[in-house]
């Protein structure tokens, strides 16, 4: 007994001196890091893998608030899964993921094909600026990836732009993707889900769609549409005031656009 006792500690003293070591160090690094390990565990391509910021963060303004400073109850930081599909629109998840990282919020990217393709055709942008804007990214068809969990916590998801065929799949639990899974999994654990929904015109398919996804508690149909009583003299505005009330609705709070402060009589 002695001999094998002493057999076994020379065993793990000799792989704790050896190259074992900054792999046992990266085991225990993956249940710390989100995302980090998981994409080793799920085989990723370097593509996929999921990305931090090109540069860490160092300004105050991008590091993600805690939750307890927000007076929530645990010391992670406000996360939020942003995830962008083919509706035309992209501008908006651009946005987002912008005014997002400027509130300090760690925010879990997932882009899905079309997405990719629409965003290639609308703008200035890459792929990879757009990744650039999130903590965290994510293939769309890696099932293993961290927001596929429900025990992975997030503080809600929102699809800007939501594509139809998304909302369908999202209205009937067909996860067959990322994007999917991961709204699936935010309706059942009763977190917040915006859904910016884009079309036009609207047919009865997808309005029943809308209309059965509305009335689940927890899921918010947000069609990206215009307010004009703001006066909006650009895109630009237009599109700070849409994305703000969508971050509203995610119960958060930013003052990125124009608040109604009542009636101007100088303008009525
Ligand atoms: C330039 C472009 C614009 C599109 N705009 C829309 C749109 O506004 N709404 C929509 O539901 N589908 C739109 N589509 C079609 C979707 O991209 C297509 O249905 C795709 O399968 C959606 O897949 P996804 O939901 O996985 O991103 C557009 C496609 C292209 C190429």
């Amino acid at each position: 007994m002695l001999i094998f006792i002493v057999a076994i500690s020379s065993g793990l003293a000799w792989l704790l001196g050896s190259g074992m070591r900054p792999m046992i160090r990266n085991a225990f690094a993956a249940f710390h890091e989100p995302g980090a390990g998981m994409s080793q565990a799920a085989g990723l391509t370097s593509e996929d893998k999921p990305v931090g910021p090109s540069e860490p963060v160092t300004s105050i303004m991008n590091e993600p608030k805690s939750r307890a400073a927000r007076g929530k109850s645990t010391s992670r930081p406000v996360r939020i899964i942003v995830a962008m599909t083919g509706a035309t629109g992209a501008v908006l998840g651009i946005r987002i993921l912008e005014i997002l990282r400027d509130m300090g919020v760690e925010t879990h990217l997932i882009v899905s094909r079309w997405a990719a393709e629409t965003l290639r055709y609308e703008g200035n942008y890459s792929i990879k600026d757009v990744k650039a804007l999130a903590t965290f990214c994510y293939a769309h068809n890696d099932a293993g990836a961290l927001p596929s969990s429900g025990s992975f916590q997030t503080d809600g998801m929102i699809v800007v732009p939501c594509s139809m065929r998304t909302l369908s799949a999202i209205r009937t639990g067909f996860a067959d993707d990322l994007i999917c899974r991961a709204a699936d999994v935010t309706i059942k654990e009763h977190r917040k889900l915006v859904l910016v929904a884009r079309e036009t015109p609207l047919s009865p398919i997808h309005l029943a769609n809308m209309l059965a996804l509305a009335q689940m508690q927890d899921v918010i149909i947000f069609p990206p549409v215009p307010a004009f009583y703001t006066r909006p003299k650009s895109l630009s505005d237009i599109v700070d005031q849409s994305v703000g009330r969508m971050i509203d609705m995610l119960g958060l709070e930013s003052d990125h656009f124009p608040r109604w402060n009542g009636m101007d009589p100088s303008k009525a």
